[in-house]
């Protein structure tokens, strides 16, 4: 599927505000595929599909998730915020015919992180975070560390979404608490 395709898929799945996100998404992970040599192309579409099923309601998603064959870890069950990183995966093998592993992958993991993550699961985590349209007080941070270094800016944005988490008293994915220790592990040994 070309890239025209996928922008026309993605306006007919989103908002206007979530297809400008998802736009912006994709133009942020394209600029760190240039800097760290990833695949242009695969980060473009995994950037402009990685919320394809955000405005799915929660029971459709819930009902895809449990018609597929992939095991959910009951955390991300228990949470309908996370529900469109799975179904979007669905989605895009499903319905797009996107059978690029590392693509799906990217996608799937772009709300929790995960341990062991590909440079195209990181670059979409981080442009989802600081793509031009986020405004929060960090992002502007995020967005400087990202072209210095990709594992510390996964880290800090990671310790940041679980500071945010523990505040409101939400549960912590395992997955993103792998990622967590992955680079905490990571850094202590660079000391
Ligand atoms: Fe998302
Ligand atoms: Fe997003």
């Amino acid at each position: 599927m070309i890239k025209l395709e996928l922008e026309n898929v993605a306006k007919k799945n989103l908002s206007k505000y979530r297809l400008t996100h998802s736009i912006n998404v994709e133009k942020q992970a394209s600029i760190l595929a240039q800097k760290y040599d990833e695949d242009i192309q695969k980060c473009e579409i995994a950037g402009i599909l990685h919320d394809i099923t955000k405005e799915f309601d929660d029971e459709t998603q819930l009902q895809m998730m449990l018609k597929s064959d992939i095991i959910i870890p009951d955390i991300v069950l228990r949470t309908p915020k996370l529900y469109h990183s799975v179904t979007g995966m669905i989605y895009a093998k499903q319905e797009l015919n996107i059978q690029d592993e590392d693509i799906l992958n990217a996608i799937r993991y772009h709300t929790t992180a995960r341990a062991n993550m590909s440079k195209l699961e990181k670059i979409i985590y981080i442009a989802d975070g600081t793509s031009i349209d986020r405004t929060y007080e960090e992002a502007e941070h995020f967005r400087e560390l990202s072209f210095v270094d990709l594992d510390l800016c996964m880290f800090e944005m990671i310790k940041f979404t679980m500071q945010y988490l523990i505040k409101d008293n939400n549960l912590i994915p395992i997955d993103t608490i792998q990622a967590y220790n992955e680079y905490a592990l990571k850094l202590k040994s660079k000391k």
